[in-house]
């Protein structure tokens, strides 16, 4: 039993990494470069910019809401809606667009499977379009209705895009540079929120005229993915093992690769293509039915549960509040939100170069533990200041250092990892389900947390609603530490043997077979 466990520990840890044969070092090539960019900036970078872009002119727009109400009752009408209603109608205005993400997140395994994932990010645009349209008019046709049916659709969409997006990037790269590219899907969305902090601002397009500009410019997105994209193929995985078409996946191997070298990659997926042809077709239950789809599947929700739950959001959407409640002026307090933006973006381009190398597990480890720790002192300054009226002159420095730390950490690992490895640890057959699975996890909690820390915060425990989040990492780096595994610098094919799914069984198989039949 003790050497089960220690099995099982070596596997986690990857401490013997020297026992798997590490594929071959690919350098990244200008074509992947463009295949990672055409795919992130037209589908994560939205994913971002809808993030953020309510925020900074919420005033406004929440004068436009009472004014064309009134406006709807005729002409000389005194008529206005009541504080409660314009609430309500913020409070949907915002949180739908998680909704959205939720029933986006969801269908986009079936989207990716059926289209392919280039094909499911293109067909996305109809949507993304319709939804900006529906943003833009929305002022000039008085209806605050068109704004709220906008935001659920643009949020379908970028559901959509936060589960193609990622198989895309981790279907295309190499193994040696997965988790760089995994990580840029993230730096978009990171870039998407920064750009959208900026452009709110009451100098810049956060203007009683210019809102309906600021919600209508996410069809940049569209115009640059429209440009892009259909130039890169479509992921050589899906033509290989779902399509089924091992010329062209050969050829988009050839593109991507910059070399007519990709035998071993080509030899990678035919054996996948070979185990999946003896396994019975896959279906959707089986990924709760089948008792070898358990771990990877908790790891992957979990660590989706972990990224929601640490309470970014509640940073990024209040640290403007934070920092005026550590005694920063109106003014100072929306740039220092920004140069956290900014922080957030840095950070995760560093993290970049650290995935490949460091590992996914360190870096969750360590940017979980950075997590608790600047949650867990920010909290501590908030109820210092406000509860016990604390006047230390260091004390607010504090509450906006551990912001700034906060930050550093979730954008060193805890950011960027849940959204790629789900697709690292499932193989092809159920990969777009586990990835939708986990993908409407990710926005159930955005949309739990959005919903409740408000009112937490508001009505109930305020100072000391960041206390939550802290017990809650606690728990999450624990199962982090006992059951995430390193995935860096594995093929899919010794991925899947860290869990003893039925694919690799399978695969264990042929191999004896064969060693069997040759003399
Ligand atoms: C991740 C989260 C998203 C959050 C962002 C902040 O992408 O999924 O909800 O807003 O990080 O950097």
């Amino acid at each position: 039993n003790s050497e089960n466990t220690e099995e099982k520990q070596t596997l986690i840890t990857g401490a013997h990494d020297a026992d798997v044969t590490v594929a071959t070092e690919r350098h990244y090539t200008k074509n992947l470069a463009f295949a990672i960019a055409a795919c992130v900036c037209g589908s994560s970078f939205m994913l971002g910019y809808n993030t953020g872009v309510v925020n900074t002119p919420a005033i406004i727009i929440k004068d436009f809401y009472n004014a064309s109400y009134n406006k709807r009752q005729g002409t000389n009408s005194s008529k206005y809606l009541s504080t409660i209603s314009i609430s309500v109608l913020w409070a949907t205005t915002v949180s739908v667009f998680a909704l959205g993400g939720m029933i986006g997140g969801l269908s986009a395994g079936y989207w990716c499977n059926k289209y392919g994932r280039k094909g499911a990010l293109l067909r996305n645009n109809l949507l993304h379009l319709l939804s900006a349209a529906l943003m833009y008019y929305s002022n000039f046709l008085n209806s605050y209705e068109m704004l709220i049916a906008g935001r659920l659709l643009v949020g379908i969409c970028a559901g959509i895009n936060s589960g193609a997006a990622p198989l895309y990037l981790m279907e295309i790269a190499p193994t040696s540079l997965r988790g760089f590219a995994g990580v840029f899907n993230q730096l978009a969305i990171n870039i998407g929120i920064l750009v959208s902090q900026i452009l709110g601002l009451d100098s810049v397009m956060g203007t009683k005229d210019l809102w309906p500009y600021d919600l209508g410019a996410t069809v940049v997105p569209i115009v640059i993915m429209l440009c892009s994209l259909p130039w890169c193929p479509e992921s050589p995985r899906y033509l290989m093992l779902t399509a089924m078409d091992e010329n062209k996946a050969e050829k988009a191997l050839i593109w991507l690769r910059e070399t007519e070298d990709v035998g071993e990659d080509m030899d990678e997926m035919k054996r996948e293509a070979e185990t999946q042809t003896r396994m019975p077709e896959f279906a959707f239950m089986d990924l709760f039915r089948n008792k070898f789809f358990r771990e990877p599947l908790t790891i992957s929700v979990v660590l989706q549960l972990t990224q929601q739950f640490s309470g970014i959001n509640a940073v990024i959407y209040y640290s403007t509040e934070i920092f005026k409640t550590a005694g920063l002026s109106a003014h100072w307090a929306e740039y220092a939100t920004i140069a956290t933006g900014g922080v957030n973006v840095v950070m995760t381009l560093v993290s970049a170069f650290l995935m490949d190398r460091v590992g996914r597990r360190t870096l969750l480890l360590v940017g979980v533990g950075g997590l608790l720790i600047f949650s867990a002192i920010l909290a501590l300054s908030l109820i210092l200041i406000k509860e016990l009226n604390i006047t230390v002159v260091w004390l607010p420095y504090l509450a906006i250092v551990s912001v700034i730390c906060y930050i550093i950490a979730f954008a060193s690992g805890p950011g960027s990892i849940p959204w790629f490895m789900v697709a690292e640890i499932f193989s092809q057959g159920p990969r777009s389900a586990a990835v939708s699975v986990s993908t409407m996890v990710n926005w159930f909690s955005n949309f739990t947390v959005g919903l409740v820390f408000p009112l937490l915060n508001e009505l109930a425990i305020h100072q000391y609603s960041f206390l939550p989040f802290v017990a809650l990492l606690i728990i999450f780096l624990n199962f982090i530490y006992r059951r995430v595994p390193e995935t860096k610098g594995k093929t899919f094919e010794q991925i899947s043997l860290l869990f003893r799914r039925p694919d690799m069984m399978v695969y264990e198989s042929i191999i004896q077979q064969d060693s069997i039949n040759t003399p």
